[in-house]
């Protein structure tokens, strides 16, 4: 049994059976739902799993709290990775009562129309005193739902962060590629477009003396804090991360990825950092990942009916969606008898905050040729 401190411990499960997290995000390495609990005068459980994970999330549960009922669920999020097996817990332990927001309350009687329950409705700064523990309530709301509330333990410092600083992947599984990548295409995928209600609830977080980080997916965070929570500040100010060039292509037959290529190959000679995706066959959310990991962006694109290769469409609506903003793009197009992308492209990025346009933009004509490839090597030299 994991133990966070000496009265927490972990008490989630991992998933390997869902292919798509959200019917859209691909789970190569799984996903893990965490819950914990806190061994006090009051038992309180933090969260709850995906249902159908139900089993091992009490076999856990019952290993740690023996013959005592847990007093209190706290509902820190509604979404039903976190939510789904409540009715089965409460048919458990039906005299449990529910700790969340008003808005959580209400959406409890939207997904569970005609279950009894009793709740504690909390908002800002209240408190719960569980014995030792007394846990304080904070308000997150739009991380990324409305009704979302992160807990501080005040006792042991820990911070239950609902989906804050979650990322995929099971806890079985050792990322070689470490935290960042998949918190990053988590954060991105899922929370990205809610910069501004990140930055409001980080900043009540200022003034708490952390321990702990105890997200509802992925790793216990218990070091080097000051990592996560810059790193997710960077983020939510839609600042870049690292220096370096993401090149998106879209490309029908394969010539513009070919320009792609040789962009790449130019711009590594200068000793650039650069990733290069395909649209058609990347998954979209690890190039949302890499268009916000790096400060300059390169949107390449077949034209298509006078407009853009509809997966170039896709991917550019779902930045604006996610405010993407303070980043230099350039442009590359191709069309057979009238390029269009590019204006295309551009025009998408008009009320966009904050970005600069690197020139030239390069049209092809079906492949490259003497002129379009003097355009590649003049951008390459202005993207330095
Ligand atoms: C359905 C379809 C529509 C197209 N529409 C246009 C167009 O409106 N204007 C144009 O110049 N080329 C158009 N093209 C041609 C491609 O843009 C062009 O062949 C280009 O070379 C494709 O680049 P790629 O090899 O990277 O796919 C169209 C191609 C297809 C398959």
């Amino acid at each position: 049994m994991k133990k966070i401190t000496n009265d927490i411990y972990y008490v989630g499960v991992n998933d390997h059976k869902t292919d798509l997290f959200e019917s859209q995000f691909p789970l190569e390495n799984g996903m893990a739902y965490n819950s914990y609990l806190i061994l006090d005068e009051k038992i309180v459980i933090m969260d709850s799993v995906d249902e159908g994970f139900e089993d091992g999330w009490f076999h856990k549960i019952e290993e740690v709290i023996k013959n005592r009922k847990p007093d209190y669920l706290a509902v820190s999020h509604m979404e039903p990775d976190h939510s789904s097996s409540i009715g089965k817990f409460l048919a458990k332990y039906p005299e449990t009562t529910l700790v969340l927001t008003a808005k959580a309350s209400q959406m409890m009687k939207q997904f569970f129309r005609d279950l009894k329950f009793k709740e504690l409705i909390v908002k800002e700064n209240d408190t719960l005193n569980l014995g030792t523990h007394i846990l304080k309530f904070i308000m997150a709301p739009m991380i990324h739902w409305p009704e979302v509330m992160f807990t501080y333990d005040q006792f042991d410092k820990v911070l239950f962060s609902a989906d804050a600083f979650g990322k995929f992947g099971a806890l079985d599984y050792e990322d070689p590629e470490g935290w960042a990548c998949e918190a990053r295409r988590y954060y991105f995928g899922i929370v990205g477009k809610y910069g501004a209600q990140v930055q409001a609830a980080m900043s009540k977080l200022s003034n708490l003396t952390i321990n702990t980080i105890c997200a509802l997916h992925g790793p216990i965070l218990d070091s080097n804090l000051d990592y996560y929570l810059n790193i997710y500040n960077t983020w939510s100010k839609y600042e870049p991360e690292d220096k370096g060039v993401f090149i998106a292509s879209a490309s029908i037959y394969g010539n513009t990825y070919k320009a792609c290529e040789k962009l790449k190959e130019l711009l590594e000679k200068e000793g650039i950092k650069v990733s290069l995706a395909d649209l058609s066959r990347e998954d979209i959310f690890e190039c949302y990942e890499d268009a916000f990991r790096y400060d300059r962006l390169v949107l390449a694109c077949s034209t298509y009916n006078a407009t853009l290769f509809p997966i170039m469409n896709t991917f550019i609506e779902g930045l604006l969606e996610r405010n993407y903003q303070n980043r230099k793009i350039a442009l590359i197009e191709n069309g057979s008898w009238a390029p269009m992308a590019a204006k295309v492209m551009k025009e998408k990025f008009e009320k966009s905050k904050n970005i600069e346009f690197v020139d030239p933009v390069v049209k092809i004509t079906s492949t490259l040729d003497d002129n379009s490839l003097k355009q590649l090597e003049d951008l390459a030299k202005n993207l330095k």
